[in-house]
Protein backbone atom coordinates (compact mmCIF):
# COMPACT_ATOMS: atom_id res chain seq x y z
CA UNK A 1 0.00 0.00 0.00
CA UNK A 2 3.07 2.31 -0.59
CA UNK A 3 2.07 5.48 -2.38
CA UNK A 4 -1.21 5.81 -1.98
CA UNK A 5 -2.67 9.19 -2.53
CA UNK A 6 -6.53 9.03 -2.68
CA UNK A 7 -8.48 6.52 -0.86
CA UNK A 8 -12.09 6.04 -2.97
CA UNK A 9 -14.56 3.64 -2.03
CA UNK A 10 -17.84 2.29 -3.87
CA UNK A 11 -20.94 3.09 -2.03
CA UNK A 12 -23.75 0.62 -2.34
CA UNK A 13 -22.55 -2.48 -0.40
CA UNK A 14 -19.75 -0.98 0.34
CA UNK A 15 -20.40 1.19 3.02
CA UNK A 16 -24.10 1.53 2.73
CA UNK A 17 -25.81 -1.85 3.30
CA UNK A 18 -28.27 -2.18 0.72
CA UNK A 19 -30.34 -5.36 2.19
CA UNK A 20 -30.93 -2.65 4.94
CA UNK A 21 -34.35 -1.33 3.15
CA UNK A 22 -35.91 -4.79 3.20
CA UNK A 23 -34.76 -5.42 6.65
CA UNK A 24 -36.50 -2.38 7.75
CA UNK A 25 -39.54 -3.87 6.66
CA UNK A 26 -39.13 -7.85 7.25
CA UNK A 27 -42.24 -7.61 9.19
CA UNK A 28 -44.35 -6.90 6.21
CA UNK A 29 -42.34 -8.74 4.13
CA UNK A 30 -42.02 -12.02 6.13
CA UNK A 31 -39.49 -14.27 5.47
CA UNK A 32 -38.31 -14.17 2.16
CA UNK A 33 -37.25 -10.54 2.78
CA UNK A 34 -33.58 -11.76 2.21
CA UNK A 35 -33.96 -13.49 -1.21
CA UNK A 36 -36.40 -10.75 -1.95
CA UNK A 37 -33.58 -8.12 -1.91
CA UNK A 38 -30.82 -10.08 -3.01
CA UNK A 39 -32.73 -10.47 -6.36
CA UNK A 40 -33.76 -6.42 -5.70
CA UNK A 41 -29.97 -5.64 -6.44
CA UNK A 42 -28.80 -8.68 -8.91
CA UNK A 43 -31.31 -7.25 -11.14
CA UNK A 44 -30.92 -3.81 -10.60
CA UNK A 45 -27.05 -5.07 -11.41
CA UNK A 46 -27.99 -6.63 -14.31
CA UNK A 47 -29.84 -3.80 -15.96
CA UNK A 48 -26.70 -1.46 -15.38
CA UNK A 49 -24.63 -3.82 -17.27
CA UNK A 50 -27.22 -4.49 -20.01
CA UNK A 51 -28.13 -0.51 -20.21
CA UNK A 52 -24.63 -0.07 -20.39
CA UNK A 53 -24.00 -2.60 -23.37
CA UNK A 54 -27.28 -1.66 -25.18
CA UNK A 55 -25.87 1.87 -25.04
CA UNK A 56 -29.90 2.87 -23.37
CA UNK A 57 -28.67 4.99 -19.78
CA UNK A 58 -30.84 5.59 -17.75
CA UNK A 59 -29.85 7.02 -13.87
CA UNK A 60 -29.63 4.64 -11.43
CA UNK A 61 -32.72 5.88 -9.09
CA UNK A 62 -34.88 4.64 -12.36
CA UNK A 63 -32.92 1.39 -12.62
CA UNK A 64 -33.32 0.96 -8.74
CA UNK A 65 -37.41 1.36 -9.07
CA UNK A 66 -37.30 -0.66 -12.85
CA UNK A 67 -35.48 -3.47 -10.70
CA UNK A 68 -38.03 -3.66 -7.78
CA UNK A 69 -40.75 -3.54 -9.48
CA UNK A 70 -39.74 -6.84 -11.50
CA UNK A 71 -38.75 -8.14 -8.20
CA UNK A 72 -41.95 -7.27 -6.31
CA UNK A 73 -43.76 -9.34 -9.31
CA UNK A 74 -41.38 -12.08 -8.58
CA UNK A 75 -41.76 -12.10 -5.17
CA UNK A 76 -45.56 -11.67 -5.24
CA UNK A 77 -45.06 -8.80 -2.68
CA UNK A 78 -47.99 -5.97 -2.95
CA UNK A 79 -47.08 -2.99 -4.65
CA UNK A 80 -48.33 -0.95 -2.35
CA UNK A 81 -45.08 -1.35 -0.46
CA UNK A 82 -43.03 -0.01 -3.11
CA UNK A 83 -43.09 4.07 -1.92
CA UNK A 84 -41.69 2.94 1.36
CA UNK A 85 -38.64 0.45 0.00
CA UNK A 86 -38.01 3.42 -2.36
CA UNK A 87 -37.99 5.58 0.36
CA UNK A 88 -35.59 3.20 2.92
CA UNK A 89 -33.70 2.71 -0.69
CA UNK A 90 -32.51 6.45 -0.33
CA UNK A 91 -31.78 6.06 3.45
CA UNK A 92 -29.84 2.67 3.95
CA UNK A 93 -27.66 2.32 6.53
CA UNK A 94 -23.98 2.35 6.63
CA UNK A 95 -22.35 -0.95 8.22
CA UNK A 96 -21.29 -0.55 11.51
CA UNK A 97 -17.90 0.33 11.30
CA UNK A 98 -17.74 2.80 8.69
CA UNK A 99 -18.52 6.17 10.48
CA UNK A 100 -15.41 5.60 12.81
CA UNK A 101 -12.91 4.52 10.10
CA UNK A 102 -14.22 7.47 8.17
CA UNK A 103 -13.28 10.05 10.68
CA UNK A 104 -9.93 8.07 11.37
CA UNK A 105 -8.72 8.37 7.77
CA UNK A 106 -9.80 11.58 7.72
CA UNK A 107 -7.63 12.90 9.51
CA UNK A 108 -4.89 11.76 7.42
CA UNK A 109 -3.51 13.00 4.15
CA UNK A 110 -4.97 11.02 1.70
CA UNK A 111 -7.55 11.92 -0.53
CA UNK A 112 -11.53 10.59 0.34
CA UNK A 113 -13.78 9.73 -2.17
CA UNK A 114 -16.80 7.60 -3.19
CA UNK A 115 -17.38 6.73 -6.90
CA UNK A 116 -20.58 5.43 -7.24
CA UNK A 117 -23.37 4.26 -9.70
CA UNK A 118 -25.07 6.42 -7.74
CA UNK A 119 -26.78 9.82 -8.70
CA UNK A 120 -25.27 13.29 -7.21
CA UNK A 121 -28.38 13.72 -5.48
CA UNK A 122 -28.93 10.05 -4.22
CA UNK A 123 -25.11 10.02 -2.75
CA UNK A 124 -25.45 13.07 -1.08
CA UNK A 125 -28.82 12.31 0.68
CA UNK A 126 -27.00 9.12 1.94
CA UNK A 127 -23.68 10.73 3.03
CA UNK A 128 -26.35 13.53 4.62
CA UNK A 129 -28.58 10.90 6.35
CA UNK A 130 -25.53 8.91 7.85
CA UNK A 131 -24.18 12.48 9.18
CA UNK A 132 -20.78 11.43 6.67
CA UNK A 133 -21.40 15.21 5.19
CA UNK A 134 -17.91 16.13 6.18
CA UNK A 135 -15.84 13.23 5.56
CA UNK A 136 -15.15 13.31 1.50
CA UNK A 137 -13.35 15.56 -0.73
CA UNK A 138 -15.40 14.02 -3.41
CA UNK A 139 -18.37 12.39 -4.48
CA UNK A 140 -18.17 11.46 -7.99
CA UNK A 141 -21.36 9.75 -9.85
CA UNK A 142 -20.94 7.91 -12.82
CA UNK A 143 -23.59 10.44 -14.39
CA UNK A 144 -20.55 12.86 -14.91
CA UNK A 145 -19.59 10.08 -17.69
CA UNK A 146 -23.42 8.57 -18.30
CA UNK A 147 -22.60 4.62 -18.53
CA UNK A 148 -22.20 2.44 -15.31
CA UNK A 149 -19.39 0.74 -14.04
CA UNK A 150 -17.18 -1.24 -14.76
CA UNK A 151 -16.50 1.02 -17.74
CA UNK A 152 -12.91 2.39 -17.63
CA UNK A 153 -14.61 5.63 -18.42
CA UNK A 154 -15.95 5.57 -14.65
CA UNK A 155 -12.60 4.50 -13.44
CA UNK A 156 -11.04 7.75 -15.25
CA UNK A 157 -12.96 10.11 -13.51
CA UNK A 158 -11.29 10.89 -9.95
CA UNK A 159 -7.64 10.05 -12.12
CA UNK A 160 -8.46 13.17 -13.85
CA UNK A 161 -9.99 15.26 -10.91
CA UNK A 162 -6.72 14.53 -9.01
CA UNK A 163 -3.85 13.84 -11.81
CA UNK A 164 -2.64 10.99 -9.74
CA UNK A 165 -1.24 7.69 -11.32
CA UNK A 166 -4.04 4.86 -11.24
CA UNK A 167 -1.83 3.04 -8.74
CA UNK A 168 -2.15 5.89 -6.73
CA UNK A 169 -5.27 5.30 -5.66
CA UNK A 170 -6.43 2.61 -3.44
CA UNK A 171 -10.16 1.62 -4.62
CA UNK A 172 -12.48 -0.16 -1.78
CA UNK A 173 -15.65 -2.41 -2.77
CA UNK A 174 -17.85 -5.62 -1.54
CA UNK A 175 -19.04 -6.06 -5.20
CA UNK A 176 -16.08 -8.82 -6.37
CA UNK A 177 -17.11 -7.29 -10.40
CA UNK A 178 -16.42 -3.78 -9.26
CA UNK A 179 -13.10 -4.99 -7.49
CA UNK A 180 -12.17 -6.52 -11.02
CA UNK A 181 -13.04 -3.50 -13.01
CA UNK A 182 -11.31 -1.34 -10.53
CA UNK A 183 -8.52 -3.93 -10.93
CA UNK A 184 -8.42 -4.29 -14.33
CA UNK A 185 -8.37 -0.63 -14.99
CA UNK A 186 -5.21 -0.46 -13.13
CA UNK A 187 -6.00 1.05 -9.59
CA UNK A 188 -4.68 -0.52 -6.75
CA UNK A 189 -7.60 -2.51 -5.72
CA UNK A 190 -9.12 -4.41 -2.04
CA UNK A 191 -11.88 -5.98 -1.82
CA UNK A 192 -14.15 -5.86 1.16
CA UNK A 193 -15.30 -9.22 1.96
CA UNK A 194 -17.54 -9.35 4.42
CA UNK A 195 -19.73 -12.24 3.86
CA UNK A 196 -16.43 -14.72 3.42
CA UNK A 197 -17.29 -14.68 -0.67
CA UNK A 198 -15.67 -16.59 -3.31
CA UNK A 199 -13.95 -14.07 -5.62
CA UNK A 200 -14.49 -13.75 -9.44
CA UNK A 201 -12.52 -15.96 -12.32
CA UNK A 202 -11.88 -12.87 -14.35
CA UNK A 203 -8.75 -12.34 -15.12
CA UNK A 204 -7.89 -10.01 -12.24
CA UNK A 205 -7.23 -10.72 -8.30
CA UNK A 206 -7.50 -7.81 -5.81
CA UNK A 207 -4.39 -6.23 -3.92
CA UNK A 208 -5.49 -7.00 -0.59
CA UNK A 209 -8.60 -8.67 0.71
CA UNK A 210 -10.28 -7.44 4.06
CA UNK A 211 -13.06 -8.29 6.27
CA UNK A 212 -14.12 -5.29 7.25
CA UNK A 213 -13.05 -1.30 6.77
CA UNK A 214 -11.52 -1.56 10.60
CA UNK A 215 -8.65 -3.16 8.84
CA UNK A 216 -7.88 -0.09 6.75
CA UNK A 217 -6.75 2.10 10.06
CA UNK A 218 -3.83 -0.69 10.41
CA UNK A 219 -2.81 -0.57 6.61
CA UNK A 220 -2.91 3.19 6.28
CA UNK A 221 -1.13 3.97 9.42
C1 LIG B 1 -22.01 1.55 -6.66
C2 LIG B 1 -22.67 0.21 -6.73
C3 LIG B 1 -22.36 -0.55 -7.88
O1 LIG B 1 -22.10 2.22 -5.62
O2 LIG B 1 -22.33 -0.56 -5.62
O3 LIG B 1 -21.42 1.96 -7.67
Amino acid sequence: MKNIKAIIFDAYGTLFDVNSAAEKCKNKIGNKWESFANYWRTTQLEYTWLRSLMGRHKDFWQVTEDSLEKSMKVFEIDFIMKSELLNLYKKLSTFIEVPNVLSSLKKKSFKLAILSNGTPQLLNELVDSNNLENIFDDIFSIEEVGIFKPSSKVYDIPVKKYKIKKKEIAFLSANTWDVSGGGNYGYTSIWVNRNKNVFDNLDCKPNKEIKNLNQLLEMFK
